[in-house]
């Protein structure tokens, strides 16, 4: 990927993007042998030799892999005309660009990844991986067994029917019903619009797994990095979850047990936010937003 040339020299540990802009300009900075002085250039550190007096980088690009509790009200999407929030204000100590894998509408709240890796994102996003992503659905009144089979069995929308989806009953309350739905499609405002095909009113939605990976302990606009394992694991989407997401579903659902990675154990959230992680155990720590 192509990026400015202060940026790859200051990734590099070698000096500040500000110092970095210094070098270029006094003509201490090569691509490919070639000396460049403009400060808009751009190598790409995967192909390009880039050297500074003559020394080529060594050059470590490491991605970032996140996982965040998007709270309600906030936007996937990377602007806004509105100037709505979105869910990169709660990265911003992050210091880099990370892209949502997916989206999850305003109103939708739950497990979001974020990533710098656009290959992982699409291999993740691609139909053809079939990735699980398990929602609890809240429903004005009650849910009926017949609506429940009918979202098991695919509804029509957009004149397509959905995929066969898994469905459960987490709780019954006066008011409102709770039940769970894992698909793995993932078509716009999907869960919205089977529960409108089978007359159920949605009134709040959450997204609690995606794969192998669940909210945990993470509190909404709360986030964590992933750990290599979890990464690495949700490369091969054949992987199946190894515990469960929550109590209510274990207890009622039939569905297969979703599991939560070993390495992906989190710890009680803690202020030590715009770090890096240094090893997969502090990968697992939650941020504040
Ligand atoms: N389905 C929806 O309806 N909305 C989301 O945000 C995600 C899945």
């Amino acid at each position: 990927m192509l990026e400015r040339l202060q940026k790859i020299i200051s990734a590099a540990g070698i000096t500040s993007r500000r110092a970095s802009e210094e070098l270029i300009l006094a003509g201490r900075v090569t691509v490919n042998g070639a000396v460049v002085t403009e400060l808009g250039s751009k190598a790409d550190p995967a192909i390009d030799t880039v050297a500074v007096d003559g020394k080529p980088l060594t050059i470590t690009t490491k991605k970032l892999y996140i996982l965040l509790y998007k709270p309600v009200g906030y936007l996937t999407t990377l602007d806004d005309p509105e100037g709505r929030p979105l869910v990169t204000d709660l990265l911003k100590e992050v210091g880099e660009r990370v892209y949502p894998v997916g989206r999850l509408d305003y109103n939708t709240e739950g497990l979001l990844l974020l990533t710098s890796d656009g290959e992982w994102a699409n291999q993740l996003m691609h139909p053809r991986n079939e990735v699980e992503k398990e929602y609890h659905v809240r429903v004005r009144g009650k849910v009926h067994k017949s609506q429940l089979d009918q979202l098991a069995g695919g509804v029509e929308i957009d004149g397509r029917k959905t995929a066969p989806a898994r469905v459960a009953m987490i709780k019954e309350g006066e008011q409102n019903d709770w039940f769970s739905i894992t698909i793995h499609e993932g078509r716009n405002r999907q869960v919205r619009r089977m529960c409108e095909a089978v007359s159920l009113a949605v009134v709040r939605l959450r997204r609690v797994r995606y794969g192998m990976l669940s909210l945990g302990a993470l509190k909404p606009g709360e986030f964590r990095f992933l750990t290599e394992a979890e990464v690495g694991g949700l490369r091969n989407p054949q992987q199946k979850p190894a515990a469960t997401t929550s109590k209510a579903t274990r207890a009622t659902s039939s569905s297969r047990t979703p599991q939560r990675p070993r390495a992906a154990t989190v710890a009680a959230p803690h202020a030590s936010a715009g770090k890096r992680p240094s090893s997969s155990k502090k990968n697992g720590s939650p941020r504040k937003p």
